[in-house]
């Protein structure tokens, strides 16, 4: 049976550090409110000539080089991210280019917070299928620049970063073992960015309305994504015939500490089996499970065979989960 397995993480935080106490000095917060509410006590802020495709090249250079694996030989980069460069084309080919991945395929998931776990099935669907040998998956985001820095209800929560794997075509037991993805659209306006595509088109008054920027019910937002990151990670314990015993690592998508640790609890993993980084990273979207991921791995916290639960909730409404096999 042929597998995906990851042979190699990477991931990229910009420098600039944003603390809850920087906030305090422009909105009317407190670092109390925030971590009380979200657990989360900084964040990182990309440079302004810093782009979202620039995060994630620094990330996908490091999980290259820890794989041992030339760009060249990459037959395809898949990218989750809802924050690229352009609308398009896809921020993937200009990773593509800046790595010098010459004889790859590129192109980007747009599944906001399950981004990565979508782009993480899309490419194991892909190595299973013969069709790849090695694939570059990334979740990468400059969040910050959609978020309205007056809104104390949302821009509190963000921030920016990078995180990536390889996924190689291996023989054996060792891999992604299952994805499970879920989306429903009934309910998008609870959490998305309006403006500006073909729906509200760029204009004066639609800036003044601030359009551009991401929009969020939060209380809304909080319960369905318990309810839906609960459901994703017991179907994947389930489908692979396991309980929440057999988990060695838990890796959920680091919106806010109470969603992850009432997810944690349901699902029994409410010990230090959870990965938490949400406290210095904020909430990265596409990007929080690579590099809590890759933070986990480079720490030692992950041996061959260990089995890891993914599991995310995101706009869209998205969710998603996976399990793989080290
Ligand atoms: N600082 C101080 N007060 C704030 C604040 C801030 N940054 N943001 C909101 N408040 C105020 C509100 O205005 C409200 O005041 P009011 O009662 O006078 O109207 C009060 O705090 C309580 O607001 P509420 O929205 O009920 O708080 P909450 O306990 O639900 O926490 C969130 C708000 C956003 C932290 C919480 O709903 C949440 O985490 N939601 C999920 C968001 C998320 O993770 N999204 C991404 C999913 S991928």
């Amino acid at each position: 049976m042929i597998r995906a397995r990851i042979t190699g993480t990477g991931s990229y935080l910009p420098e600039k550090v944003l603390t809850n106490f920087d906030i305090e000095k422009f909105l009317d917060t407190s670092d109390e409110w925030i971590r009380t509410r979200t657990g989360i006590s900084e964040r990182r802020i990309a440079a302004d000539d810093e782009n979202t495709s620039d995060l994630a090249t620094k990330a996908s250079e490091r999980a290259l080089e820890m794989a041992g694996v030339r760009p060249e030989e990459l037959d395809l980069i898949v990218m989750g991210t809802i924050t690229g460069d352009y609308p398009w084309p896809a921020t993937a080919c200009v990773v593509q280019v800046n790595l010098g991945a010459v004889n790859s395929g590129a192109y980007d998931v747009s599944a906001a917070c399950s981004g990565f776990i979508y782009a993480l099935s899309a490419a194991a669907d892909r190595i299973q299928a013969g069709n790849a040998k090695k694939i570059l998956v990334i979740g990468a985001e400059i969040l910050t620049r959609i978020c309205d820095w007056k809104d104390r209800n949302t821009c509190i929560l963000f921030g920016d970063g990078a995180g990536a794997v390889v996924l190689e075509a291996v023989e054996g037991e060792n891999g992604v073992l299952s994805t499970h993805l879920h989306a429903d659209g009934s309910q998008l306006e609870l959490l998305y960015q309006p403006g500006f595509s073909t729906k509200i088109v760029l204009s004066v008054e639609a800036i003044e309305r601030k359009e551009q920027y991401l929009k969020m019910e939060g209380n809304e937002v909080f319960k369905v994504a318990v309810r839906s990151m609960t459901e994703a990670g017991k179907e994947a314990l389930a489908a692979n015939n396991m309980t929440s015993a057999d988990v060695s690592l838990f890796v959920p998508h680091q919106a806010n500490l109470r969603i992850l640790e009432a997810v944690a609890k349901r699902l029994k993993l409410m010990d230090e089996r959870t990965y938490i980084n949400v406290d210095r990273f904020g909430n990265t979207s596409g990007a929080t499970i690579p590099i809590a991921l890759d933070e986990a791995n480079r720490a030692g916290r992950i041996k061959e065979g260990d089995i890891l639960l993914f599991d995310a909730f995101g706009g869209g409404f998205t969710w998603a989960s996976a399990l793989v096999r080290w």
